[in-house]
């Protein structure tokens, strides 16, 4: 597996493997990678013929409170771990790489979806995210990006980026990956200690049982969210940031689910913020 840090390197390497007819799938990461990340590259593996993933804390999705400097970063644990499973480049960048001094262009997302649900909080970080996602599609050029559904509110955001401003890329999207005991795998996870762990579990918990009550028929949304909201406030530890149903392509909140319909939420376990989603396709 190759390392690579500067953009002329990955642009020339990429060209390369497309003159011998090659396709590149591309995993995006901001490392402290877990098996969410890994099925990214299984799957991108699986469909193209080489894979990059690149590892880049992207600063201008964080607020200026949040977990930036913090946030869990181990290089060479990542890089064993995509190369065991078959990642043929790693693309890592320095901050002004991508960032250089005189950097001034961002996207502008004029529609309603940033501003909903994570973006409540969260006002800047769909404007970063895109921004680093489409200088990215152009630094690797792949023909497909693989991304996580656990981040439902980027995925739809990103596909209509991809949409809005005509970029050449496949976007692929990958089912949630959980622990064992329900926790849907997160970088942030290692925040969490002992106790923590524990009554993380809420989040799942009241995932499961939104999803049980879709499945015994219930179709208005506001008795499943009155339900899971219910559990998630038996936890004395979980604070909710939001529990919401939206629409699935517009992130507009929803009364009863028609069309596609996405749950989702962020809960505060002590000072770790986590999310989680299901989708309910109606027939
Ligand atoms: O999902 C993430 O890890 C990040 O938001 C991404 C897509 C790599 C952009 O920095």
């Amino acid at each position: 597996m190759e390392i690579i840090t500067t953009i002329d390197n990955i642009r020339s390497k990429v060209k390369e493997w497309k003159l011998q007819g090659l396709s590149v799938g591309f995993v995006p990461t901001m490392g402290y990678l877990h098996e969410g990340h890994i099925s990214l590259v299984n799957e991108s593996n699986k469909q193209c013929d080489k894979t990059i993933a690149s590892i880049f804390v992207n600063p201008s999705q964080f607020g200026p409170n949040e977990d930036f400097e913090a946030y869990p970063r181990d290089f060479d644990r990542d890089c064993s771990l995509l190369e065991a499973n078959g990642c043929d480049i790693v693309f890592y960048p320095e901050k002004n790489e991508i960032y250089p001094e005189n950097f001034a262009t961002y996207i502008n997302i004029i529609s309603d979806m940033p501003k909903q649900l994570c973006g409540k909080s969260r006002p800047i970080h769909f404007q970063g995210v895109c921004t680093v996602v489409a200088k990215l599609f152009n630094i690797v050029t792949p023909d497909k990006a693989f991304f996580g559904e656990k981040d439902a509110q980027q995925l739809a955001i990103i596909k209509k980026m991809v949409a809005d401003l005509n970029i050449d890329v496949k976007v692929v999207p990958c089912p949630i990956i959980r622990e064992e005991d329900g926790l849907a795998k997160s970088s942030r996870n290692t925040y969490l200690n002992k106790e923590e762990r524990i009554a993380a579990l809420i989040l799942s918990k009241s995932i499961f049982l939104g999803k049980s009550l879709v499945e015994k028929g219930e179709r208005n949304a506001d008795i499943i969210l009155s339900a899971m909201i219910e559990m998630i406030n038996s936890e004395p530890m979980a604070k909710i940031d939001y529990v919401d149903a939206v629409d699935g392509l517009t992130m507009l909140k929803v009364k009863n689910i028609t069309g596609t319909t996405l749950f989702a939420m962020a809960v505060n376990i002590g000072k770790t913020r986590l999310i989680d989603n299901f989708v309910v396709e109606a027939k």
